[in-house]
């Protein structure tokens, strides 16, 4: 049999800094537990349109479509800040998530241990914080047509469309209620079933998914609600699931429970392929970070654990993903911290690539 297959998308600003450090890792992989990946990269975002004048190129999304799973940096820059919309760095990535039709995105919430002090809010209402964020990503007000501006009478009019049809919804939900069967057995639904449409659909057809899961407690918030109480009482979900635009906003609420947006990664996945594997692209929550680009400060760790959730839901390595998240933790329990992780106390910042040097460390001691 044929190696796994993984494309490299590094993008732009700390995305290549941080995919070095997981190309180490997949390398370590291949020399000391014989899982070799057929590893191939490519330009996606700014640094694709620098090249080709497009923020994804049609061969790029073509191999896309042929490898077994996807590894994303981040995209975008000032640079890129004035260029038409049809060829900004995100269009690159939100082609990629349609055509790819990675209509289940998961986005982990977990509070480290070590990292508790961080958060901004009070530590006994953070710790031991283990969330799962479901989000649509195919579909509603990021693609429903008609969208644009137009001209109305003297003046002009911006339009998005927020369409959710019933197999899209159930789809999303069937992914979250297994999730939730593998978890706590607890599932809230996010929408605004008071003001919207989609919303009563949104709530309706969940409800109805709920049958053939039955284990699973069910809840159903009002999405702002869901907001409010992320940041009030964070440890009362398990796996919550809600539509693209809220499930954007709410999974950087969830992220910035844990303390740094430098440690989340997120997996975006399809329908199986022909070999059985999910279509699959895995990607840190964090952006490009131009701030802190090219000084050797950006934080790995979101995009490590991002190779972990591949482990996990692609290649069918659980074990190792356990092995990389405990190689992780361990890291961090000793005290070495990158810059965006730096509290009160003075603690000197690792670079990026000892960070790298680290995990590695620590993965050897594993064995
Ligand atoms: C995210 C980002 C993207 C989104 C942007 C970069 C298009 O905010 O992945 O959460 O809005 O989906
Ligand atoms: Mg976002």
């Amino acid at each position: 049999m044929s190696n796994p297959s993984i494309l490299i998308l590094a993008g732009d600003g700390i995305g290549p800094e941080v995919m070095a450090q997981v190309t180490r890792i997949i390398d370590w992989y291949g020399n000391k537990r014989d899982l070799t990946f057929d590893v191939s990269t490519d330009l996606v975002g700014g640094a694709a349109y620098d090249a080709h004048g497009v923020p994804l190129h049609d061969d790029t999304m073509a191999r896309a479509m042929e490898v077994d799973a996807v590894l994303l940096g981040a995209v975008g820059g000032p640079k890129y800040d004035d260029l038409d919309f049809s060829v900004k760095p995100e269009r690159g990535l939100l082609r990629l998530r349609k055509e790819m039709d990675l209509f289940s995105n998961l986005r982990p919430a977990q509070c480290f241990d070590a990292l508790a002090d961080f958060s901004s809010l009070k530590k006994d209402i953070v710790a031991g914080l283990d969330i799962m964020i479901v989000r649509e990503l195919t579909s509603g007000v990021y693609f429903g047509e008609p969208r644009g501006i137009f001209n109305e009478g003297n003046e002009r009019v911006g339009i998005n469309t927020q369409r959710y049809t019933e197999s899209e919804i159930e789809r999303v939900a069937r992914s979250a209620f297994d999730l939730a069967m593998a978890r706590g057995k607890k599932l809230c639904s996010m929408e605004k079933a008071n003001v919207m449409e989609s919303g009563v659909l949104w709530r309706e057809v969940v409800t109805r998914v709920h049958a053939d899961y039955p284990e699973v407690e069910l809840s159903h918030m009002y999405a702002d609600n869901g907001a409010m109480q992320l940041v009030r009482a964070p440890n009362q979900f398990d796996v919550i699931v809600t539509d693209n635009l809220f499930g954007d906003i709410l999974s950087d609420v969830a992220a910035m429970l844990t303390g740094s947006l430098g440690m989340l990664p997120s997996a975006s996945l399809g329908a199986p392929m022909d070999n059985g594997r999910p279509r699959a692209m895995y990607e840190p929550v964090h952006g490009s970070a131009p701030d802190i680009t090219g000084q050797a400060k950006a934080n790995p760790i979101a995009c490590i654990l991002s190779f972990a959730m591949a482990l996990r839901y692609s290649f069918d390595q659980g074990a190792e993903a356990d092995r990389l998240e405990a190689a992780i933790e361990t890291v961090l329990a000793d005290g070495l911290r990158t810059a965006d992780l730096l509290g009160e106390d003075g603690v000197t910042p690792v670079s990026t690539s000892e960070m790298g040097d680290a995990i590695l460390a620590a993965l050897d001691a594993s064995l």
